[in-house]
């Protein structure tokens, strides 16, 4: 005897065309934005933590950059990987306004007009403590004002190279009212903010300190003292409005997966659009046991970034971005 039941929602669910139509959210290339890291060093450097992806000397990211426009990925995010012996306390090398940073940016911009440019607004690539900011004069803490000070030169210095869009993700306070005050002060009022409003201090961003070389030694000063405690939601919005109403162009939260309530929410409480980055254990775990066979790479790779889309994300951060996109064509 059938049950007796009216709403059977699988009949939604038999067979493939009907399931795409009722499909909630759709990923589309046009979402993603493609992490890059970079090196001075012609030869590019796997990172090990991080597979299949290299620290790219310049031919290589060009070669990226061609890719990714033609894939339909409109956004990529540069990090450099700065030599120890170029770092200091001061992070002195940022401010040269002829470092591997902004030297490339300009050549990006210059062969691809159309392709859009995000830098990181932050310390830590340049720091021998790797810290996003500068310490104070006893060296117990992370500086908040003259932090800002620094960070406004770097975005200065960022979209004089011809960056679209400027990334603070070094969670000081009052960096993005700061920042885009400096930017308008030095005529760049095209120059978008997208901030890491909602960066949580969170155990995910290990392999990407091993690309960049930022690892902080366990003794030092923790970035719990910056970065927002994982606990915490209801402060990961008030972070968010908190930059809205400083001017940024688009908050993001930081790392996705495990905070997709937080996406949500933040989604819900301000205005402007909403992006999440899917950080660097995020895609090292899901690497990590596809190689031991216990997951599926490319379900769990997708669905992975559909949830983010689902939860509200406009737009993700992802070092799966091209094949992502490869696949979507
Ligand atoms: C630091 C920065 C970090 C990431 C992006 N920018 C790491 C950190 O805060 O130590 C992490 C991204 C990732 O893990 O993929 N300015």
């Amino acid at each position: 005897m059938p049950l007796d039941i009216r709403y059977r929602p699988r009949r939604m669910r038999r067979m493939d065309s009907l399931r795409r139509l009722v499909r909630e959210t759709a990923l589309r290339s046009e979402d993603l934005i493609w992490p890059l890291f970079i090196q001075a060093e012609a030869g590019d450097i796997s990172i090990e933590s991080m597979p299949g992806v290299s620290r790219l000397g310049s031919a290589s990211l060009l070669r990226a950059c061609e890719y990714a426009l033609e894939l339909g990925i409109p956004a990529i995010a540069l990090f450099p990987s700065i030599p120890a012996v170029l770092k200091d306390d001061s992070g002195t090398h940022a401010f040269d306004g002829a470092n591997l940073l902004y030297s490339t940016v300009a050549e990006v911009k210059r062969r691809f007009p159309e392709l859009l440019v995000i830098t990181d607004v932050a310390l830590d690539p340049f720091t021998s403590h790797g810290h996003d900011g500068l310490l104070s004069s006893n060296g117990k803490s992370v500086d908040n004002d003259t932090t800002v000070e620094a960070l406004c030169r770097l975005a200065v210095l960022e979209a004089a190279a011809g960056a679209d869009m400027v990334a603070p993700s070094d969670m000081m306070d009052g960096r993005v009212g700061a920042i885009r005050l400096a930017l308008d002060a030095s005529g760049y009022h095209e120059t978008a903010i997208l901030s890491y409003a909602a960066k949580f201090c969170s155990a995910y961003y290990g392999p990407f300190r091993d690309a960049v070389g930022s690892k902080i030694g366990k003794d030092t000063i923790s970035k719990a003292t910056y970065q927002i405690d994982p606990a915490n939601s209801r402060e990961a919005v008030r972070e968010a409005q908190l930059d809205v109403e400083e001017g940024a162009d688009i908050v993001m939260v930081k790392p996705a997966g495990p905070y997709l309530d937080v996406i949500r929410s933040v989604r819900e409480a301000v205005p402007v659009p909403v992006a999440a980055y899917q950080v660097s254990g995020e895609f090292a775990q899901i690497h990590a046991a596809s190689r031991l066979g216990w997951l599926d790479y490319e379900s769990a790779r997708d669905e992975s970034i559909q949830s983010i889309k689902r939860a509200g994300a406009d737009m993700i951060l992802t070092y799966f971005a091209p094949e992502v996109a490869a696949s979507l064509r």
